[in-house]
């Protein structure tokens, strides 16, 4: 009763922030989002009756504090009668730092937990089991570029493009290591609750996915450029907003902001996008991707960089 899984974590271009549903964990936007193939979270996943608890480590630590979340995702995938588990995840970037790594951390998780119970894979399910947990962990069960939607009771996810269909590169300055100061489910319900944006927000998110969804069909990077940092730019607003106001950002994040800017002033194919932490995520074309890296390397508080392209969807021929 063991198996293990790889996923790769995402970053949205048109976000998601807000629930319909706070018990089930509903999406009250759609959304769509990017694979980032360079970075990853290996998952082991081991059943068995000899143990009194559920057990996590994080790249070999023992963890308390996600612990509860996770065995939340057993509960769900194998049911709540379940023999308890010992859970081991590696990653290699850091986590609760606004890099998304509860996107990839829970679809290996309902991936791994899934195949060590020999059931068979099902995409959609496994997606709306990651997503009951983190929002955005569905969008990881499919690789390159991915839209989620939402149906009556539940979510859909679909590619909309294969990584290798349309290989862009992802830059990411990262400003701050140590973990967010308040997590995002927290946030968007506090946003949901007091920000005067908030309905604007959810009101115009179908105009960007539309413009989004035929940006990535037609390969048209300045399409998706100008709908993303936009769609960026208004979740930011509703959070900002937030009564007490979530302020992600830094004053490195803001530089980089700017340092992009100029390079888009000089020609460079490239836009950034945030989440919910201070780093910057710069998209390009693999020919500007240097020049975006060396730019940013520059800029005052950036504690370093990481590249990634485009990945696939989650695998299991790994070993930990
Ligand atoms: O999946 P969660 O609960 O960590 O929420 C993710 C929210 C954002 O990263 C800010 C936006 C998104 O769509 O991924």
């Amino acid at each position: 009763m063991q198996a293990i899984a790889q996923s790769h974590p995402n970053i949205a271009l048109i976000k998601y922030w807000g629930k319909r549903d706070a018990v089930k964990n509903l999406p009250a936007v759609d959304s769509l989002s990017l694979t980032l193939g360079g970075l990853w979270t290996n998952m082991k996943v081991g059943f068995s009756s000899n143990f009194n608890r559920d057990e996590l480590l994080i790249n070999g630590v023992k963890d308390e504090p996600n612990l509860s979340r996770v065995s939340q995702c057993l509960d769900l995938v194998v049911g709540k009668n379940r023999d308890f588990a010992r859970i081991e995840s590696e990653c290699n970037f850091p986590i609760s730092a606004g890099l998304a790594s509860s996107s990839s951390s829970f679809s290996a998780l309902v991936v791994a937990a899934n195949m060590a119970i020999n059931k068979k894979s099902d995409i959609q399910l496994f997606a709306a089991q990651a997503g009951s947990i983190s929002g955005s962990a569905a969008r990881s069960l499919m690789g390159g570029i991915v839209e989620l939607t939402n149906t009556s009771n539940t979510i859909k996810i679909k590619q909309l493009s294969k990584a290798k269909r349309w290989p862009l590169s992802v830059v990411i300055a990262i400003t701050d290591k140590n973990k967010k100061s308040i997590s995002s489910s927290r946030a968007m319900n506090l946003s949901s609750r007091s920000s005067p944006f908030y309905s604007a927000w959810i009101e115009n998110q179908s105009p960007d996915m539309k413009e989004a969804r035929l940006a990535v069909i037609n390969k048209d990077f300045e399409k998706l450029a100008a709908v993303s940092e936009h769609n960026c730019l208004k979740m930011h607003s509703v959070m900002w907003t937030t009564k007490p106001s979530v302020v992600y950002w830094n004053a490195a994040t803001l530089n980089c902001m700017h340092a992009l800017r100029d390079l888009q002033q000089s020609g460079e194919s490239v836009f950034f996008t945030m989440d919910a932490g201070p780093q910057i995520k710069a998209v390009c074309l693999p020919e500007n991707e240097a020049r975006i890296e060396k730019r940013l390397a520059e800029i005052d508080g950036v504690v370093s960089i990481m590249k990634s392209g485009l990945g696939g969807a989650p695998s299991s021929d790994i070993s930990l």
